[in-house]
């Protein structure tokens, strides 16, 4: 499945690269959100980081980010990137959460910007963060719950994965979301949903989570 997911991701990755952010607004919102939690001595972790946009936004911010992605692809892109812009506590790999070889209680913040929804067993995903973080770190997530309106992507998402047209996909509402986050030791202590425009599936809800068991 994983390998799966990298080659998808993979043929994806230019075109992702080209495409205009596509609601530019709740995009900085969310920016400015993170970064009322950012500190010039954090170490940050960002996993399924594309083709590194936010973490080199981020960047001056910060002591360090390490982004991780599983397509191969998509993180040439962010090194060739942070290379052109000059940018040095970046450190873009090719990895998923579960290659992460520690240390636990590393990071002060770890970000999963659209990335939940596109995870098998997005619990599994949410109980790592939570090692990764050091006590009372912060789980900063956007993720579009597509069960708050779209179920029948529940139907046509295998079919979707089989044909090699769409990526592992899960669906399911923002309740289901927060019940994961909360579950698994943290605090939700800021939700956002922005407002207007898209179904409200299709919007991202921003979720700013600490640890505290
Ligand atoms: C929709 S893109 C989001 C990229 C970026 N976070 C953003 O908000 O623009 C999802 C990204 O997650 C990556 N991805 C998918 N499954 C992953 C996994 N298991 N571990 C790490 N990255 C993964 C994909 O390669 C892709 O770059």
């Amino acid at each position: 499945m994983t390998i799966t997911s990298a080659r998808f991701w993979n043929r994806m990755a230019d075109r992702y690269a080209r495409s205009p952010i596509a609601d530019a607004a709740s995009y900085q919102t969310r920016l400015q959100m993170t970064r009322a939690h950012l500190l010039p001595d954090m170490k940050v972790l960002e996993f399924g980081c594309g083709t590194g946009s936010t973490a080199l936004l981020h960047a001056p911010l910060v002591d360090h980010i390490t982004a991780i992605d599983i397509s191969r692809r998509m993180i040439e892109i962010a090194q060739d990137k942070a290379a052109r812009a000059g940018v040095k506590n970046v450190d873009f790999r090719e990895a998923t959460l579960d290659d992460l070889a520690g240390p636990d209680n590393g990071y002060d913040v770890v970000l999963g910007l659209n990335i939940l929804h596109l995870l098998n067993d997005r619990g599994e995903a949410i109980e790592r963060v939570h090692s990764l973080l050091k006590e009372d770190g912060l789980f900063i997530s956007s993720t579009p719950c597509l069960g708050e309106t779209m179920k029948f992507f529940k139907l046509i998402a295998p079919l979707g994965r089989v044909l090699g047209l769409l990526p592992v996909l899960r669906v399911f509402a923002i309740q289901e979301l927060i019940d994961s986050i909360s579950s698994a030791g943290f605090r939700i202590e800021e939700k956002w949903i922005p407002s207007g425009g898209k179904p409200r599936s299709l919007k991202a809800v921003f979720i700013v989570a600490r640890k505290i068991s």
